[in-house]
């Protein structure tokens, strides 16, 4: 037929095969020869029952997103499932891999679905700022349910096939040779004879619908949806499944699928799919990578703890270092107790707990990292305690093992300097906490072999990490951009606004928390003591650290924590303590608006990401924002800070940077020259090193 479909006759079974690697997405030369197939094979009456499968790894994992803002070329998804359904003789998705988006609804369109014991099922559209525009809000429901489908379709999150079995998605799930199954599956069907109810036509469960439930629990997700479009519109879709006949419920999804597609959140959802993806691409992809076996980790403190933990969980065996045993058997034990807790969460099970707790080895001695393949320091950032450590790494670390540091700010290349073997050397910046928090800076230094690299990239895919390969400098990506944003926080205060006021601006442009919160939360103390040890100082949390307000581990920072609660209360004493400040510098308050807030915290950001770029600190403007996003809570439906440069308009930027320096004369404000050429031409390529 064509290389993407093709149809085999097994003694009256026809199985259509989609073949279009690398997931099987529902491509237009995958949609033009499935729909001739389809059609063909309704009218052969040499065929009984169709079986739909899939070559490689995967079912179809969805409509192919390359495609989306495009004109779209017929036969669409909704052609096809709407001629798959109307087909009499019995029809079966088999399913292995991953069923997702458009290949779900595909399935859907099936009279039976069979999956492979391991296959996954779910519509994950609103992860791409969008609701499943291919039926799937209208049928999902009919096998499922109101609540369960809008669960799984608000969240994205797929679901086993055991579950999926469970909940009447699946009809059959099997081990081995799925194909061989499903055509024994539809032979046999097919053999006690109809009629077959499609899908559009099962609506028993949805007449149990309790609306008010769905309505409390949707209107719950939409508060939690923080400004986001698309999951408000996934419930809606779902709850017309039950209010709406069929045929008025499927216009509604596509007219809300039509909108969405269009919309800036979705656009900067699909930039930030691709971005992560390409995030972990680099030149020169032959390079043989090193084996990682063993990893150890030197300080088991909050950072190495929890880069242990990301370890252990990812498979690896750890050895971790610290300098006494008290503070071994600590971190140690604070380990135990965040695995005994997933327990207690019901998020892990007593079987891989024992098996993560297996995978620990403490050890006081430098001489035990001998037999590690890689070895990260997250020790006191201090650049004469990690020279000490690399020194000692240096005599004891196996030939070839990775010596990584954990620094947020100090100079890689100093630290690779002072050993025989900087082409080992390179950083790894995790966040905290560790074990959980996606993001992983990888610090390329100046002599970093690229084996070196290419292999720490692939491992941070495979222990669940998004990574972005960064280049040396103070802060490296995010840190840096970081500093921009924070003096100009500070600033705002004594200039007149409140904590709480800036930090609504925050939430109200979409950030789960505005700064002042999140200082709070990380601790006070620990930019207190980085500003002590630069010579920097920030007069209002100076003077909160010298009080003893840390943040939330005191039950005060910016806020005040009653009885150990994490919500925060405006304090008084705080607003004074600023206008003191305020008028010993001689500032006068004044009102300060929302959209100044941002302006003058958000577009130095930018301003600094865009020297990121021109220094090759950063490849893409897309690795920042994948830094951003991922690491400091950016607002996904913004795409991060320089694709959200791109909707705002670099102009505008530069216009109001200009505004604010000759107001402020500070150095924060003056345009970058990538900006001014980002304003001309539209596009951060010119300074793309990728
Ligand atoms: N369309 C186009 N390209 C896709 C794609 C899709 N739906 N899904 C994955 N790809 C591409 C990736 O960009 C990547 O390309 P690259 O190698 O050039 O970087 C390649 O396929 C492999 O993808 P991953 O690196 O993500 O591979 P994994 O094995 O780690 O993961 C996966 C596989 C779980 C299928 C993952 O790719 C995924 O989650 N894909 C997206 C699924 C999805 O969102 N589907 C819904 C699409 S929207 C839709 O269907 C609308 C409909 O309702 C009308």
């Amino acid at each position: 037929m064509s290389n993407s479909v093709s149809v085999a006759n097994e003694g009256g079974v026809a199985i259509v095969t989609i073949d279009n690697p690398p997931v099987n997405a529902l491509s237009f030369h995958v949609r033009e020869p499935l729909m001739q197939a389809l059609v063909a094979l309704r009218d052969d009456a040499s065929v009984a029952a169709i079986v739909i499968a899939c070559a490689g790894r995967t079912f179809v994992a969805g409509a192919d997103i390359t495609e989306f803002g495009k004109p779209v070329q017929q036969p669409d998804l909704r052609a096809i499932v709407a001629t798959l359904e109307a087909i009499a003789k019995p029809t079966v998705a088999a399913i292995h891999g991953t069923a997702l988006g458009g290949g779900l609804e595909l399935a859907l369109g099936c009279h039976f679905r069979v999956a492979d014991q391991g296959a996954k099922l779910g519509l994950p559209e609103v992860k791409l700022g969008l609701l499943p525009g291919g039926g799937g809000t209208v049928r999902l429901p009919r096998l499922v349910g109101a609540l369960k489908a809008m669960r799984m379709i608000v969240s994205g999150t797929p679901i086993g096939a055991q579950e999926a079995h469970g909940t009447g998605l699946v009809d059959a799930v099997f081990e081995g040779d799925l194909t061989t199954h499903a055509v024994n599956f539809a032979r046999e069907i097919a053999r006690k004879g109809g009629p077959f109810t499609p899908v559009r036509e099962r609506d028993e469960s949805l007449g149990e619908t309790d609306l008010a439930a769905f309505d409390a629990e949707a209107a719950d997700l939409a508060r939690k949806a923080r400004g986001l479009e698309a999951p408000v519109a996934c419930a809606q879709a779902v709850r017309n499944a039950v209010t709406l006949p069929f045929d008025e419920a499927l216009a509604v999804e596509r007219a809300l699928f039509v909108k969405l597609v269009a919309s800036d959140q979705s656009r900067a959802q699909r930039h930030l799919f691709f971005a992560e993806r390409e995030a972990a691409k680099l030149p020169g992809k032959d390079v043989v990578k090193r084996r990682i076996s063993r990893v150890g980790v030197i300080g088991a403190g909050t950072m190495g703890g929890g880069i242990a933990m990301a370890f252990a969980n990812g498979g690896h065996p750890v050895t971790l270092l610290e300098t006494s045993q008290e503070a071994l058997q600590r971190g140690l034990a604070t380990i135990e107790k965040n695995y005994a807790v997933s327990v207690t969460r019901g998020s892990l099970s007593e079987d891989a707990r024992q098996q993560r707790l297996g995978q620990f080895k403490g050890s006081i001695d430098h001489a035990d990292l001998g037999d590690c393949d890689l070895i990260i320091e997250a020790a006191f950032e201090d650049m004469a305690v990690k020279k000490e450590i690399f020194g000692k790494l240096d005599a004891v670390a196996k030939p070839g093992a990775i010596l990584a540091t954990n620094t947020s700010y100090l100079d890689i290349d100093e630290i690779a300097a002072s050993i025989s073997r900087p082409q080992d050397v390179l950083g790894l910046h995790f966040f905290s906490p560790a074990n959980v928090m996606k993001l992983l800076e990888i610090v390329r230094a100046e002599k970093t072999a690229p084996d070196a690299l290419a292999t720490v990239v692939d491992l941070a895919r495979r222990i669940g990490k998004v990574a972005v390969v960064v280049g040396v400098c103070h802060g490296f990506v995010g840190n840096r951009m970081l500093a921009a944003r924070g003096s100009e926080s500070e600033a705002l205060l004594l200039e007149g606004a409140t904590p709480s006021q800036i930090d609504k601006a925050f939430t109200d442009f979409g950030w789960p928390m505005g700064p002042f919160q999140m200082g709070d939360l990380a601790g006070l103390d620990i930019g207190w003591r980085n500003r002590k040890a630069r010579g920097l100082t920030a007069v209002i949390a100076d003077t909160l650290c010298e009080q003893g307000r840390f943040g939330q581990k005191t039950g005060r920072g910016f806020y005040l924590y009653e009885n150990g609660s994490r919500t925060p209360i405006p304090d008084p004493e705080v607003e004074a303590l600023i206008r003191d400040k305020a008028a010993e510098k001689g500032i006068a308050p004044r009102t300060i608006a929302a959209d100044e807030i941002i302006e003058r915290t958000l577009y130095p950001l930018i301003n600094e990401g865009a020297k990121i770029l021109e220094e090759g600190i950063a490849a893409r403007a897309s690795d920042i924002d994948v830094v951003w996003v991922n690491g400091y809570g950016f607002p996904i439906g913004k795409g991060g800070p320089m694709f959200w440069a791109g909707l705002v308009g670099a102009g505008k930027i530069i216009e109001r940077l200009e505004y604010w320096l000759e107001l402020t004369g500070k150095d924060v404000f003056k345009p970058a020259s990538l900006l001014k050429r980002m304003a001309e031409s539209g596009s951060w390529e010119a300074g793309s090193t990728a």
